[in-house]
């Protein structure tokens, strides 16, 4: 199917009702026969990665079904994993609108959404509907009326409600767009939230009786010091995988384009070197300990090499995804 066309159509219109029209389409002909505009095979490529078996390398990363609402479509596109989230104890609405931003000169964009969510009793609703086979990790976060210092018992509640429905669990502690949420990647706040859902994690393997990971999502705005601090502290608190990255805050290369200084995070092509700077220098403190999920700018197969020569185990695409479509699940998936 040529997604070139329907893009082109795509972008004419504002990008968050573009989005929830897709969405909505989705949420209706996932896992049905009329999911056949998208549906394709991906051959297998099967790996293992923090004890789970994945069908393919290439996943969904958080933020495109915030909610659980499109697993079975995204699952008919072939992607070896749907990472849903970051989801919230409590549904907010996130910030004002307009908070997305095309730059297709850059092929990226700018979101500042904070966390729009359904929160997560809907989530955990709408993936027991799914009723899904394959590997899903949930993406968990903080409410914004959450005061910081409290902001442990969001991430324990949240971890509790999807425990017994993640393949993997991922802690999201760089979304630029939740104040403060970013000075949990930080020293003794790092600490203490990785002891505490390590804890959590214990308890909840032997009530459920399966050991469901907890992969850490962080940013591309970290110093090499910062990088070194946060994996000792991944090591010393037994966490199974690291996520890398989330948008930048930087606006190199994109300040003169439209919307370039929009707040946010950025995304796309303009992220893809940092990221892979930030996983080469993670892969290199972590020796091997743990394995590295890698995100951030990739819109091709040789971009996905790159990922995976810098360290990552598996990858993740999403702004990509929007410029091209389900046919670079396959283009990556065929290269690595
Ligand atoms: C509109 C939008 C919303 C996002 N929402 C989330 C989110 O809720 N949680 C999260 O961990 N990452 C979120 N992300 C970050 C992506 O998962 C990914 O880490 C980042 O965009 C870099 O990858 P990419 O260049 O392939 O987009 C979002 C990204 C975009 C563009």
């Amino acid at each position: 199917m040529l997604y070139s066309a329907i893009r082109k159509v795509f972008f004419k219109f504002d990008p968050e009702t573009i989005h929830e029209l897709t969405i909505k389409s989705l949420k209706s002909t996932g896992g049905t026969p009329l999911n056949f505009p998208y549906k394709q095979t991906v051959v297998e490529k099967p790996k293992q990665v923090m004890g789970i078996h994945f069908p393919n390398p290439c996943g969904l990363a958080a933020g495109l079904d915030k909610n659980g609402e499109c697993i079975r479509a995204f699952d008919d596109m072939g992607f070896g994993f749907v990472e849903v989230g970051t989801v919230t104890p409590r549904p907010q609405p996130g910030n004002d609108k307009p908070r997305i931003f095309r730059l297709p000169e850059a092929d990226a964009v700018i979101n500042r959404m904070g966390f729009n969510n359904k929160g997560v009793d809907y989530l955990v609703n709408q993936v027991r509907k799914a009723k899904f086979k394959g590997i899903l990790g949930i993406n968990i976060g903080k409410n914004k009326d959450t005061p910081d210092e409290n902001a442990k018992d969001d991430y324990i509640y949240c971890m509790r409600k999807v425990y017994n429905f993640a393949s993997y669990i991922t802690v999201n502690i760089s979304s630029p767009n939740t104040p403060g949420l970013r000075s949990l990647q930080y020293g003794e706040a790092l600490n203490e939230l990785l002891s505490a859902l390590k804890e959590e994690q214990t308890a909840l393997a032997k009530q459920y009786d399966k050991y469901v990971p907890i992969a850490v999502k962080i940013a591309p705005d970290l110093t090499e010091p910062e990088i070194l601090s946060i994996a000792e502290c991944l090591i010393e608190n037994d966490i199974d995988g690291v996520i890398a990255t989330n948008t930048t805050l930087s606006r190199e290369g994109v300040e003169e384009l439209e919307h370039g200084n929009e707040q946010g995070g950025l995304s796309g092509q303009p992220v893809k070197d940092k990221s892979t700077q930030v996983i080469k220098f993670l892969a290199q403190a972590l020796d091997n300990k743990l394995p590295i999920i890698g995100v951030g700018g990739i819109a091709s197969g040789q971009d996905a090499q790159e990922k995976v020569a810098a360290g990552a185990a598996l990858v993740q695409i999403y702004t990509g995804f929007i410029y091209q479509g389900p046919e670079l699940i396959k283009d990556i998936v065929r290269a690595l």
